[in-house]
């Protein structure tokens, strides 16, 4: 039996979507045609469109269908950056996404933007005053503000509006990556954009929908350069044939998704407590990361760090055992390297380096639980032998 506790990574695509999908997959058409089959693509489209914006409480016009998070994270960032030239100042918070850093990075490599990190606690949440003070350095300088709604790593939820709130006094935009959020979190994209936040990222694979379809929700009156140019499709913003079956799959798995979540959230905040409560009872050293107040976490994520052991080696352990986790971080060119959301938040490099992230999702069951719980001791055991060997000189 193979239990599969990465639901942050991706989660399985839920049976209907699929049939949606392909179903979708074998209807002929361009939305852009005028001919009656083009048509029937974009009504097959547009519901699709309707469906999503209802997921996340948007007006289906603020739907832009992208081809991932990530497309859609470089969309907001570098497209509101060059909207708003010639402000430079783009406000990041630190633990961000990669597809945030990183869109942010090449922007102050290529096109002289100049990157301000604002800094987390300890449990991964932003430093509002920090926020503050650095807007209030020079207001008219700042392009845009980029904050996650929820880490993917440690799942410490942000206070969106209250980060909305300080940049919608000087008018500047807030862009949300709320990827990790969605499906977890409810997402009223109308609320937040009245306390204003500008643009919000979305991806269907994290939801039990397809990957290589997400969304950018952008506010009616929020403007970006695009990426991409050619047919105008979406308002101009994002052109290219739109993926008629992937948006069906998207929303068949948005529609499903919303419709139970608040009881799903529930059930699995309910097994994640068990989770938490099992790894510090087992290992007695093991550190809890990120928010553990009621509701400051998003309900299936557990992430610890193993002092003395390399996540490396318990995730290949626990692999070998039959259960899938994760570090949470990146690997670069194969290198593990130490998290840097742990690292800002102030966790040390050891820490950093025995990080271990278990998340749940609609699969999950106490069985898969009861599983890693009974893996954990002996893969604990063996990478600690393993950090012990890497430590002793000669061994
Ligand atoms: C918070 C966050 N942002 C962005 C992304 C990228 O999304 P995608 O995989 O659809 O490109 C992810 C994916 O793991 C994520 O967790």
């Amino acid at each position: 039996m193979v239990v599969y506790l990465d639901h942050a990574a991706t989660t399985p695509m839920l049976p209907e979507a699929i049939s949606a999908y392909a179903d979708a997959l074998g209807v002929v058409g361009n939305p852009a045609s005028v001919h009656s089959q083009g048509q029937n693509a974009k009504r097959m489209l547009e519901e699709a469109r309707e469906r999503v914006a209802a997921s996340v409480g948007c007006d289906p016009i603020e739907v832009i269908f992208t081809a991932s998070g990530t497309e859609a994270i470089n969309l907001a960032v570098k497209g509101l950056f060059w909207a708003r030239a010639p402000r430079r100042r783009v406000l990041v918070a630190e633990g961000e996404h990669h597809a945030t850093l990183d869109s942010a990075e090449w922007l102050h490599q290529h096109d002289g933007a100049l990157l301000e990190w604002i800094p987390l606690d300890a449990v991964g949440r932003i430093d509002l005053d920090a926020l503050e003070a650095a807007i209030a350095r020079n207001p008219l300088d700042v392009a845009l503000v980029t904050v996650i709604a929820a880490n993917n790593e440690v799942g410490t939820i942000q206070p969106v509006a209250d980060i909305a709130a300080l940049a919608a006094g000087h008018g500047i935009p807030v862009h949300v990556d709320a990827v990790s959020a969605y499906g977890h979190l409810p997402l009223d994209f109308a609320a937040w954009s009245r306390v204003g936040v500008s643009a919000m990222s979305v991806s269907a694979h994290k939801i039990g929908g397809p990957v290589g379809i997400g969304a950018l929700i952008l506010g009616r009156s929020a403007v970006v350069v695009p990426l991409l140019h050619g047919g105008g499709q979406q308002r101009q913003v994002r052109s290219g044939t739109q993926d008629v079956a992937a948006a069906v799959s998207f929303a068949v798995a948005a529609s499903a998704f919303g419709a139970g979540l608040a009881d799903e959230n529930t059930r699995l905040a309910a097994l994640r407590d068990t989770v938490i409560a099992g790894v510090t009872r087992l290992v007695p050293s093991a550190i809890v990361n990120g928010d553990t107040s009621p509701g400051g976490r998003l309900p299936g994520n557990a992430h610890f760090s193993f002092p003395g052991c390399e996540g490396d080696s318990l995730l290949f352990l626990l692999d070998v055992a039959g259960i899938s986790v994760s570090t949470g971080s990146a690997c670069q060119a194969g290198v593990p390297e130490p998290s840097h959301v742990l690292r800002a938040m102030g966790r040390t490099e050891v820490e950093s380096r025995g990080a271990l992230r278990i998340t749940l999702g609609h699969t999950t069951t106490e069985a898969d639980v009861a599983a890693l719980l009974a893996a954990l001791p002996a893969a604990h055991a063996q990478a600690a032998r393993a950090g012990m060997a890497d430590r002793v000189p000669g061994s």
